[in-house]
């Protein structure tokens, strides 16, 4: 395994190699989003929408974040972690935030914590980052703002300081990164607004539609693999068609089923010869008289986990 990336990694980043983040909510996207050499893995709220099947992700509870956030943790080897608060966990109070913060970290096993809002949030994350918690910003389309926003809409078009325009989103920037975040995530930005935030901020910015000038790039997984029945957004790339694969590799799962092609004799276990069964010791190792050979287990592979020892056996021959 390459060295495991930290917090000081990512800082160090600013201005040289482009840092690669994307989300992932469950053990086996965990496992190959750090295989493939991500370098920061989000347990987004997007689970909201992407997993859940929700419009927005204001309903996802702390709960279901730390649920998730330990499935990535277990997979994860390599990547930083880090975890979204979800939509009220943090703008309550501060001190209810560095609590909720805290649980992503004790329970979650997240190594950070990622909350979005500038200017407004300032205090909040410097509340958190005392605690040595560190902090990643979100600032631009924050999806929590959709009913301010009127959707998920570029924002800082518009020059001005009202919430959502250019100079207030060059404003969020700065707060947050006075007040202790480690990086910020600009979302749905015009490019140029991203280039010059970038060029004035001295933490890393990692861009979601914001352009080619960010640090570093993210992108939802379900974009990412074409996982979602949904149109991806625009300034999202498509690297596979898995929605596609996946119910054509269960059409043919039930076709097979249905047609008596699927199970054949070589998916089938038999039952032992009276030779065999004079010679094997009994099924469950638990019963083995001392001294008698362990029989080889036969399981799916499908059931085994790779690398861990303790793999689940369907059954012996
Ligand atoms: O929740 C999420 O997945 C995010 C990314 C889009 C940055 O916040």
């Amino acid at each position: 395994m390459e060295r495991k990336v930290t917090v000081p990694d990512i800082l160090k980043r600013k201005g040289s190699d482009p840092i690669v983040a994307l989300t992932a909510y469950d053990f086996p996207f965990g496992r190959i989003a750090d295989e493939a050499g991500i370098d920061v893995i989000l347990v987004g709220d997007s689970l909201g929408m992407v997993v859940q099947g929700m419009e927005t992700t204001l309903p996802v509870t702390m709960d279901e974040m730390i649920y998730h956030c330990r499935m990535v943790a277990r997979a994860r080897q390599r990547a930083l972690l880090v975890a979204d608060l979800p939509f009220l966990s943090y703008q309550v109070a501060p001190a209810e935030a560095v609590a909720n913060a805290g649980r992503l970290i004790k329970e979650g096993a997240a190594e950070a914590v990622k909350l979005e809002g500038g200017v407004a949030m300032a205090e909040t994350i410097r509340t958190i980052a005392r605690v040595d918690i560190p902090v990643m910003g979100h600032i631009g389309l924050t999806p929590q703002s959709v009913h301010r926003m009127g959707g998920h809409k570029v924002q800082g078009r518009r020059r001005g300081r009202r919430p959502g325009d250019r100079e207030r989103v060059l404003e969020d920037a700065r707060a947050v990164e006075e007040a202790g975040a480690f990086a910020v995530v600009l979302e749905g930005i015009p490019l140029d607004l991203a280039a010059d935030i970038t060029r004035k901020l001295s933490i890393p910015t990692i861009g979601i539609g914001a352009g080619p000038h960010c640090d570093g790039q993210i992108l939802v997984l379900h974009d990412v693999l074409g996982l979602c029945d949904r149109l991806a957004p625009r300034f999202a790339k498509r690297y596979a068609e898995l929605w596609a694969a996946a119910r054509d590799a269960i059409g043919s799962y039930a076709r097979e089923v249905r047609g008596g092609a699927f199970p054949t004799d070589a998916h089938a276990f038999h039952s032992l010869s009276s030779v065999q069964q004079e010679t094997q010791p009994p099924p469950d190792p638990l019963l083995r008289k001392e001294g008698e050979p362990v029989r080889e287990e036969i399981a799916s592979p499908s059931l085994r986990r790779r690398g861990s020892g303790g793999g689940r056996v369907a059954a012996q021959g």
